[in-house]
């Protein structure tokens, strides 16, 4: 899998790691893994279990066991459709609170490793470049100002017809992001060779305008679409 092309998406939360790997993967034909999604997975299945959270090896269980099915844009979890479950702030938290353990993280790995398929991969979350995939071709560290972040979340709630408030986004957005950074296992930094990206003034088309060129520039190749 080493000669498999693989392109890294890091960063805090709503930054739009998501929407950039989507749309950059489709473009390039490219697979693409949402390994916040898999945090966030096993955290309701644990959840669902009544299982404590804290309880490190009960809920890295429940990861290497996890049985997610993605269809038709839809997420499910054994018989069950989570994809709206899985969006909730409250299951982001419960995803930070399992993901600073070693063991849960090293169960996922496994998992996300498989993504790795041809033609190649674009991967997203906190830890692609610097733990998963430490030999990816290209890897962007995504930020973008808490203001912005909370009002982009915001936003995106709105139109899911859920009511929000900017200001309480904006403290769990920070609150979750100082988890992530200051926890020991594969807390969220910037990969000493990542390419550092601050996309607030960015539209979503200037950012996958840019990854692209630095994938030309890194990889002649595979830019030829
Ligand atoms: O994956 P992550 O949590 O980093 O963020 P996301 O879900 O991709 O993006 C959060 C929201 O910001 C989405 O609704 C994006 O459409 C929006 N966004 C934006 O308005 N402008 C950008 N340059 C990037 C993302
Ligand atoms: O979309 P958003 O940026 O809010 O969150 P996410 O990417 O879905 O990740 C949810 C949580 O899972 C994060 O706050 C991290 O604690 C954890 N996570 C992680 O530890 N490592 C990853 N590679 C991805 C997510």
């Amino acid at each position: 899998a080493e000669d498999i092309p693989v392109i890294t998406i890091d960063g805090p939360t709503a930054s739009g790691k998501g929407t950039l790997a989507d749309v950059a993967a489709h473009a390039l034909g490219y697979v693409v893994l949402d390994s916040g999604s898999l945090y966030r997975a096993c955290a309701l299945a644990a959840d669902r279990e009544d299982i404590d959270l804290n309880d490190a090896n009960a809920v890295a269980a429940i990861g290497a066991n996890l049985n997610l099915s993605f269809k038709r844009g839809r997420v499910w979890l054994d018989e069950d459709d989570i994809t709206d479950a899985l969006r909730l702030e409250a299951t982001g938290l419960m995803a930070s609170q399992v993901a600073a353990h070693p063991a849960v993280r090293a169960a996922l790995n496994q998992l996300q490793l498989n993504f790795r398929r041809l033609p190649g991969l674009v991967a997203d979350g906190r830890d692609m470049g610097t733990a998963v995939f430490p030999d990816a071709a290209l890897k962007v560290f995504l930020t973008a100002s808490a203001a912005t972040r909370a009002e982009r979340r915001h936003k995106q709630l709105i139109s899911k017809g859920i009511s929000a408030n900017i200001e309480s986004l904006r403290q769990d957005l920070e609150n979750r992001d100082a988890r992530d950074k200051n926890r020991a296992a594969s807390p969220l930094h910037p990969a000493l060779d990542a390419r550092m990206l601050d996309n607030s003034l960015q539209t979503i088309e200037e950012s996958v305008e840019l990854l692209l060129n630095w994938w030309a520039e890194t990889r002649p190749f595979a830019a030829q679409r």
